[in-house]
Order: structure tokens, then sequence, then C-alpha cells
């Protein structure tokens, strides 16, 4: 069993997300941190009957304690988009709150895995890899941008249009990043029963709205926030996935996620080949004990999702380089 700390764990997301990592049989300590609100948090969670210890920890003073001798570290703090409001744009702040927990992390316990919610992931992920390298503790292995709602939402669309029930013997791969045109579905990887249902046009619209996904929750929330009970569901499935293989020794756990692709030089070398050079990128991730054990390679893929690689590159190109820019800044 794990120590898991959440950093933000008093937000839409995270007190969601503890909740749910509440429940797992993997987690032994369960320390929320945040800034705000968190001891009612903590308090609240701790009357739960499962396992884990719930420890709560309010600000910067208190950021220590909730980080030593923690396994596993996720992310989901800092400001969410309002209506009209790309991901980067949350750059601003975003940046260096994730700077500065990152910081934290690398200082009192450098061996977690790493699980980056905080947007824009395209960026906030290079920065806590930036931090780590600074502080001389990076493991590419060991980092992760939760990318699995992407997923999740390609899972539930594709069985709204086919009229067949979710499942995991339906998940299609989404690799790129967590942005716009940087989240590219494979669709071409669906059971063929499904993928003969789609007709080209179907498919695009499909593709459009995985990728614009989390608008439709932000202009549904009309100002209120962005996408907060689907993605503590999904973090918590990518968490516990990387808890069943880190912990149990589970073999053949494989989720999406936004890595560095150094962290299998083998296959992350070949991934690199078809995305112009990039440094980090969403891909399927075979999950161990040391956290990445293997990067699938991206494979065949269809005329329009290679044009949909392209036209994503540039962004990733640019978003990448402004998180690693960012940390060379900070003093
Ligand atoms: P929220 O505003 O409801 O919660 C954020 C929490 O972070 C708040 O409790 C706040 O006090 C806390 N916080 C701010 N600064 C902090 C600091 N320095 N240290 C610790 N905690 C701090 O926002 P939310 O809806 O939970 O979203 C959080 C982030 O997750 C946003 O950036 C959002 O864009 C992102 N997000 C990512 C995905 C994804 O797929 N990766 C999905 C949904 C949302
Ligand atoms: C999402 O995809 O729902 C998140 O990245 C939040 C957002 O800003 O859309």
């Amino acid at each position: 069993m794990a120590k898991v700390t959440v950093l933000g764990a008093a937000g839409g997301i995270g007190q969601p997300l503890s909740l749910l990592m509440k429940q797992s049989h993997l987690v032994s300590h369960l320390a929320l941190y945040d800034i705000v609100n968190v001891p009612g948090v903590a308090a609240d969670l701790s009357h739960i009957d499962t396992p884990a210890l719930v420890t709560g920890h309010l600000g910067p003073d208190q950021l220590g304690d909730a980080l030593k001798g923690a396994q596993l570290v996720i992310i989901p703090a800092g400001i969410p988009r309002k209506p009209g409001m790309s991901r980067d744009e949350l750059f601003k702040v975003n940046a260096g709150i994730v700077r500065d927990l990152a910081t934290a992390a690398a200082t009192h316990c450098p061996k977690a895995f790493m699980c980056i919610i905080s947007n824009p992931v395209n960026s906030t992920v290079p920065i806590v890899a930036e931090v780590f390298k600074k502080h001389g503790v990076y493991d590419p292995k060991r980092l992760f941008g939760v990318t699995t709602l992407d997923v999740v939402r390609a899972n539930t669309f594709l069985a709204s249009v086919t009229g067949t029930t979710p499942s995991n013997s339906t998940r299609v791969p989404v690799v790129g990043g967590h942005a716009g045109v940087t989240i590219i579905p494979l669709f071409s990887r669906a059971p063929a029963s499904l993928r003969s249902q789609l007709p080209e046009q179907q498919l695009k619209d499909l593709t459009h709205r995985v990728q614009y996904g989390g608008d439709e929750v932000v202009k549904a929330k009309d100002g209120a926030g962005s996408a907060t009970l689907s993605m503590a569901f999904a973090g918590a499935r990518f968490a516990n996935a990387l808890l069943r293989a880190v912990v149990e020794g589970a073999s053949g756990v494989v989720e999406p996620s936004f890595v560095p692709l150094e962290a299998d030089p083998l296959n992350g070398e070949t991934v690199k080949k078809d995305c112009d050079n990039l440094e980090f990128f969403a891909v399927e991730v075979e999950l161990g004990a040391e956290g990445t054990r293997r990067i699938h390679q991206l494979g065949e893929l269809s005329p329009y999702e290679k044009e949909m690689v392209r036209n994503a590159t540039p962004e990733l190109h640019a978003s990448i380089k402004k998180g690693i820019e960012f940390v060379a800044a900070s003093k």
C-alpha cells in the first residue's frame, strides 16, 4: 500500500478525486494539501471506513509533511478555464503553481511518481521535468501528464454514436497532447464492427467532439469552471492503474499518458520519428514497478490520423518549449 498525496485537494477535481482515492485498497495514507479549505475536506473524508489514513495539510508550511514519504503525487492545483479561454491562457497562473509544487516534491519525495492534471498539461509536464532536472532527481519513467479523460470521452462518444455500451474492449488510443488539435483519437483502432459504422463525416464530427469535449463542459458550466467529476473519475482510473503496477506488481497495465518519450529509449525514439522529434507525446503506456515500462508505438495510422499528427506538432513544440523556458528563466 502507498502514501498518495493530492496537491490542490480542496478544489473541484481535488475533492471527488480524493474521495475516489480514499476508496482504493492500495492506499495506506491519503495526504491532502491545499492553500484553502483542506482541513474540512480531510475531516470529512477521514470518517469513511476504508483503510487509508487521511491527513489534511494547509498552506506552504505544511507542504513538506504532505509530501514526505509519498510514493504517488497527483497535482490538480491551479485555476480552470472560463468560457472563451484556451488552456494556454492558464499558463500565466498555473505554471508558477506547478513549478513551486514540483520543487517541493523534488525536495521531499524525489522518487515519487508524479501525475500532473493542472493545465496546460502540454506545458506543465515539461515544467515538472525541468524542475526535477534542476534538482538532479529526474527520472522520466516517473512523470505522467494525465490524459485519461480524453480516452474516457472517446470511448463514451464512440458508444453513443454506434448505439453500444462503452467498455474496455472498445477503448481507442488518444495520442498527441491535451489541448484542441493536439488531442488525436485513433478511431482506426476501434473494433471493426464499430469502425464500419462511421462514415467519413461522422468520424470527423466524433474526432472534433473528443478534441473539444473540455470546451463542451466549460460552456455548460457557464463560468463555474471546467470538468471536475469526469476528471476525478479519469484521474483515479490512472492513479489506481499505476498503483496496481507499482504496489501489486500487476502486468499488462496500459493507460494513456503525456510522457517524456525518453522514458522508453527504444519505442520512444520510434514515436519521436513519427511526431517531428517531440520530446513529450501522449501515447499508450505500459506501466510497471518503476513507472513507464514500455511506450506503445503509434503503429499504422490512417491518412486522416497522420494529418492530425502533422497539424498537432507545431503547437506541441511551442507548448513544450514554453514550459522548459519558464523553468530556465525562474530563479
Ligand atoms: P478549482 O479551482 O476548483 O481547484 C483548484 C484548487 O487548487 C483549489 O482548491 C485551489 O485552492 C488550489 N490551489 C491553487 N493554488 C494552489 C497551490 N499553490 N497549492 C495547492 N493548491 C493550490 O479547479 P479544478 O476544476 O479542480 O481544476 C484544476 C486544474 O485541473 C485546472 O488547471 C484545470 O484546467 C485542470 N484540468 C485538467 C484536466 C485534464 O484532463 N488534465 C481536466 C480537467 C481540469
Ligand atoms: C478538460 O479537457 O476537460 C480539461 O482540460 C479542462 C478544460 O479546460 O477543458
